[in-house]
């Protein structure tokens, strides 16, 4: 949602930013503009709807040169998505262009303040309200930008993060980050980059400093870094080491991200496990278990907080949680938990779970979560982002960047981490005997070479996908386990193929869904062989006898579901609770193939966005 990129340096700013804002696409976005000082030392701001693209079509025959520049992607939040509301939005005077993501959510009284002072607004966004204010506040003081973006930022409220050019100092950005990510890479040649995760940032330098909330930053080409708060007392953020490579941005021969991302899994899966699981595969480390083990071992409660996809997850780990750890799971959504008041307890482990670590609800949560006390433990993919660094400890999942909007093995990886933390908790709590847990964690580190093997149903999903692509509604179908992998399923089909699909648990459909199903309604089934396939088998047929098209997903040598159903997706077995990161790999495929067929674009589907970043 909403993407930042800035240069200042010694070459071509344009193609930098381009480029960057290109690698940020994925987060989704409904328009791009860039601001340059030029050559001649004029500020200027090329700004258009719809893609990148259309940007660079838009800037051809414009003047594109400098060494300075900010550019954006806007999700829009205030005002309709077009060139006007686009950023970098220009100042008054035309001397400073910001960019902005976040909401600013006092911004229409600091508007009419404005307005009463005779300034004049181009767009209705949030956004611009900034840069009028700094302006303001620099004529009105006669001081400098940095000072001004001081006192400007007292009095606004709101999730930002910011970047300001000023055509009078053609050597410098200033940045500022409040609840929304920034990372400023460090050249070795006095250069300075600027984004909002380091995937622009990644092919230039592996030196970045995540800013933290209040930083406010000064990027002066051949300067130290300097960093500073709203009080200007100076800030030492520390210099990382960049995780990303650059073949894990690129698409690697595949057609979109999201293919690449779902066989991508069984080898993210290998890394999730590395040095987490011994040689001999039957010990799970987890430092964060050993750092906390009291606090874990002894949770009264476990309140699980999440979005999306990561909230499939959650609900997988709630099963995983109460049978190996029999303590008691509560699966929320971040958005729903924030406002509604609940109980926490000082003895709760609050596990909150997201791949981008940046998710304004879950945030929220975690806010929540801490005031009343409670231990908070982050499940997240990106490393250094806000999640990661407001929870009490974590686990990172370790799957490496996830481009394509809908999250696949961000999802597998999340699963992955939960069932680590469940064993390692239900071992230390000794609920489960210590051959079950050896067991378990020897079948988990075989999971990722049954991956690759629920991969090769690949082919058989391609043949089948078009038969679906007329489908208006679709039904996935699961008990236990396989419940919320119906719901993902069913989200996948959603996000990327624009289908309207649900998931459901198989035997609630008789309570409502049963009524909808025809011959003209998909329905997929998850029947792999555990404790209730028996009743899987009964609702396949509540849906046969009214003339409903099941697909089943089943496990190898299962001879009784193809009498059933029309068509038959055979897995490999594994334990109960391992299943869903089998059974998601073909629900995955056949999201992805349908919306291939619809010509639909996988890895930017409309309005959504990958990294939620407003509430
Ligand atoms: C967005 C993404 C989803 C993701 C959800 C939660 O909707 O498109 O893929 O599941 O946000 O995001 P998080 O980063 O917290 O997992």
């Amino acid at each position: 949602m909403c993407g930042i990129v800035g240069y200042i340096g010694t070459k071509r700013a344009y193609p930098i930013l381009i480029k960057g804002l290109q690698r940020l696409e994925y987060r989704g976005y409904d328009s791009a503009g860039v601001a340059m000082i030029s050559e001649t030392g004029s500020l200027n701001v090329y700004k258009a709807k719809g893609k990148v693209s259309d940007l660079e079509a838009f800037c051809q025959e414009k003047d594109i040169t400098g060494c300075a520049g900010i550019a954006h992607t806007r999700w829009a939040t205030h005002g309709e998505p077009n060139s006007t509301n686009a950023h970098p939005h220009y100042s008054a005077s035309g001397r400073l262009a910001l960019i902005h993501n976040g909401i600013i959510e006092n911004y229409l009284t600091l508007k009419e303040k404005l307005i009463e002072r005779g300034i004049q607004f181009r767009s209705v966004t949030d956004s611009e309200v900034l840069v009028q204010l700094v302006e303001y506040i620099m004529q009105n003081n006669g001081i400098e930008l940095l000072e001004a973006v001081q006192v400007a930022l007292h009095q606004v409220i709101g999730a930002y993060a910011i970047a300001i050019l000023d055509r009078e100092h053609p050597d410098t950005i200033i940045c500022a980050r409040q609840s929304s990510p920034l990372v400023v890479g460090l050249g070795d040649d006095g250069a300075f980059y600027l984004a909002s995760d380091a995937s622009p940032i990644a092919e230039y330098t592996d030196k970045v400093v995540y800013l933290n909330d209040g930083d406010i930053a000064v990027l002066q080409l051949g300067k130290e870094l300097k960093v500073v708060n709203m009080d200007n007392e100076t800030q030492h953020p520390k210099v990382k080491q960049i995780d990303v490579t650059l073949g894990q941005l690129e698409k690697g021969g595949y057609p979109y991200f999201m293919l690449k991302e779902i066989f991508e899994q069984p080898g993210c899966l290998r890394d999730c496990m590395r040095g987490r699981i011994n040689v001999d595969a039957d010990r799970i480390t987890l430092s964060a278990v050993i750092d906390y083990r009291e606090k874990l071992v002894s949770a009264r409660r476990i309140i699980i907080v999440a979005c999306g996809t990561s909230w499939h997850a959650g609900l997988i780990g709630k099963q995983l949680f109460e049978s190996l750890c029999r303590i008691p799971v509560e699966v929320e959504y971040a958005s729903e938990f924030r406002y509604r008041d609940p109980v926490i307890y000082p003895d709760d482990v609050v596990v909150a779970i997201s791949q981008s670590g940046e998710t304004a609800d879950t945030l929220a949560a975690i806010e929540l979560a801490r005031k009343a006390g409670a231990f908070v433990f982050g499940v997240c993919n990106a490393i250094g982002a806000s999640i990661p660094r407001q929870t009490s400890t974590g686990v990172y999942i370790h799957v490496g960047p996830e481009i394509g909007v809908a999250s696949t093995k961000a999802f597998t990886g999340q699963v992955t981490v939960l069932s680590m933390l469940a064993l390692c908790i239900a071992n230390e709590r000794r609920t489960i005997p210590g051959e079950q847990y050896k067991e378990m964690v020897k079948e988990l580190t075989q999971i990722p070479d049954k991956m690759e093997q629920a991969l090769k149903t690949n082919e058989q999903i391609e043949r089948l996908a078009p038969i679906f692509t007329y489908a208006k509604n679709c039904l996935y179908l699961g008990r236990g386990y396989n419940f919320p992998v119906a719901l993902e399923g069913a989200l996948k089909l959603k996000e990327i193929s624009y289908i309207h699909a649900e998931g459901y648990p198989a035997a609630e459909m008789k309570h409502g869904p049963i009524a909808l199903i025809d011959s003209e309604m998909p329905v997929f089934v998850i029947a792999t062989r555990d404790r209730l396939y028996e009743k899987v088998i009964s609702n396949i047929q509540e849906v046969r006898a009214r003339g409903g098209r099941v697909t089943a997903l089943v496990t190898e040598g299962d001879t009784q579901i193809q009498k059933f159903a029309d068509h038959i997706i055979t897995l490999p077995d594994t334990l109960e609770c391992f299943q869903p990161l089998i059974a998601s790999i073909p629900l995955q495929l056949l999201a992805y193939h349908i919306a291939v067929c619809k010509g639909k674009d996988v890895d930017r589907p409309r309005n959504l966005a990958k990294s939620v970043t407003v509430e």
